[in-house]
């Protein structure tokens, strides 16, 4: 499976203890607070799924699916709800379990979809962002990894639904998009 990828740009050794660090981060600042972990489907399954069996603190988990019209490597900013919450987050402290930050827009139109419930708080945990492409600034107070302009797969993260059950994080060939 690696020889077909540029550059293995994270190891599985270096992403558990970062998700591990984030994990003790959430539950320190959220104590007593019962946190709602929303994860945006499908990219950060397995972020949300080995950052809440870290957290050691109670909490809550929801799903939300988005589609964001554009081409498959960039996003347009428009973005459909696929798949809405399962219940209400009033008054509730919402985190956003994301994937990747790329040009911030999807996450943007999320924060300002969630905070316009009346939450009692959102904030955003992100495995990847790649800072040199964002176009829109969104706050994000739980960062994983700074990533390079490139098209990065694994760990959630698909080319065309491919990719995604990598234990690592690589880089996809330009010719392969
Ligand atoms: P943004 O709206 O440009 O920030 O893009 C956000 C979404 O685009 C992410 O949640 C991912 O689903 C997808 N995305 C952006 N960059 C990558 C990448 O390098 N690999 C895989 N998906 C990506």
């Amino acid at each position: 499976m690696r020889e077909q990828f540029e550059e293995v740009l994270l190891e599985e050794e270096q992403i558990r203890p970062r998700v591990s660090e984030i994990a003790a981060r959430i539950s320190h600042d959220y104590e007593g607070k019962d946190p709602l972990l929303v994860c945006v489907l499908k990219g950060a399954v397995f972020f949300m799924a080995d950052l809440t069996r870290e957290i050691t603190i109670p909490c809550e988990m929801d799903f939300m699916a988005v589609s964001s019209y554009g081409t498959a490597s960039d996003s347009s900013g428009v973005v459909r709800i696929l798949k809405d919450l399962d219940a209400t987050i009033e008054d509730r402290h919402v985190i956003i379990v994301e994937d990747i930050v790329d040009t911030g827009l999807t996450l943007s139109y999320l924060r300002k979809s969630l905070s316009a419930r009346n939450p009692a708080s959102v904030e955003v945990a992100t495995l990847l962002t790649k800072p040199t492409r964002r176009k829109v600034d969104v706050p994000c107070l739980y960062e994983g990894f700074d990533v390079p302009d490139k098209f990065v797969v694994g760990y959630g993260l698909d080319y065309q639904e491919r990719y995604r059950n990598l234990r690592f994080i690589a880089a996809l060939p330009e010719g392969k998009l």
